[in-house]
């Protein structure tokens, strides 16, 4: 895969995908995000790979934003096209992957680089991380989802505070508020992120798909997560998956998925 704003490389079954247009930190613009969307439909389509890590290029920043530059000038019906579309091609879509994505973040995560972390299924930090939602500062509110995803994350009465303040939070913040769930230095940040995956990696990623269903179920308007989970609890009894898992429990020896 060949493109302009991103870095995709493959390990066996470990991908990883680098945001990198550092001289402007990272900044999502549109090219960006429709690649980032080609780069993880095809990691998708891929059976081989089995865990995605998403992290920014450079020391600096994972993602500044969106690209500012790019809808200051924008009407309310493109504005409202604008986060419509990042919804449904990038935000919406990661959140709702089959394989488990890690947000690897090695800076700034601020305003669309920090709802990008957060569609992601978690997040580890470097301890040069700073985070934030300061949309309010430029007369907008988060539009990548940050108003629902922040607050499902830290708690209501904190993503208000983070929101209305436009601040930033340091990664051992992040950590302590649950928005983060390891912080490391920056050279042991991908390590990390690596040694996750391979945990991650040793069980069914049929069950890990099926789980990312029924855990994103509980947060879906008129949904109930409890069906949800009934379901997928059943569904992977007829897999074989399941079948290797407790055959090879039984048999004292480890599965092989
Ligand atoms: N959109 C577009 N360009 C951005 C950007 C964004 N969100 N964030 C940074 N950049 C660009 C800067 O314009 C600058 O480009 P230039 O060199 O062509 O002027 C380059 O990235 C470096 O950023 P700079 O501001 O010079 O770095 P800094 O170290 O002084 O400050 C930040 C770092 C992150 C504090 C600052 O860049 C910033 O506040 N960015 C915007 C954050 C934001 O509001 N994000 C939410 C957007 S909805």
């Amino acid at each position: 895969m060949n493109f302009e704003n991103i870095l995709v490389k493959k390990n066996d079954s470990l991908a990883q995908i680098t945001i990198n247009r550092p001289k402007k930190l990272n900044a999502l613009n549109k090219a960006t995000i429709n690649e980032l969307n080609i780069a993880f439909k095809s990691l998708e389509d891929d059976n081989d790979v089995r865990v995605i890590i998403l992290t920014g290029s450079e020391k600096k920043a994972f993602v500044a934003g969106a690209d500012i530059s790019e809808f200051a000038n924008f009407s309310v019906e493109q504005g409202i096209e604008l986060s419509r579309l990042g919804h449904e091609i990038l935000f919406d879509y990661v959140e709702n992957l089959s394989t488990p994505v890690i947000a690897a973040v090695n800076g700034f995560a601020l305003g669309g680089g920090l709802e990008l972390a957060m569609s992601c299924h978690f997040r580890i930090a470097s301890d040069n991380a700073k985070m934030g939602l300061p949309e309010v500062s430029l007369g907008v509110i988060p539009g990548y989802g940050g108003t629902q995803r922040l607050p499902q994350l830290v708690g209501k009465g904190k993503a208000m505070e983070m929101i209305m303040t436009a601040g930033m939070i340091s990664a051992e913040e992040a950590k302590e508020l649950g928005l983060v769930n390891y912080v490391t230095t920056q050279e042991e940040l991908l390590p990390l992120a690596e040694k996750i995956a391979n945990k991650i990696m040793r069980n069914s990623s049929v069950a890990i798909s099926a789980a990312i269903r029924a855990i994103n179920a509980s947060f879906e308007d008129g949904t109930n997560g409890f069906d949800i989970e009934i379901d997928e609890f059943g569904e992977c009894f007829g897999t074989e998956d399941f079948k290797e898992g407790t055959t090879a429990f039984l048999n004292k020896r480890k599965p092989k998925f």
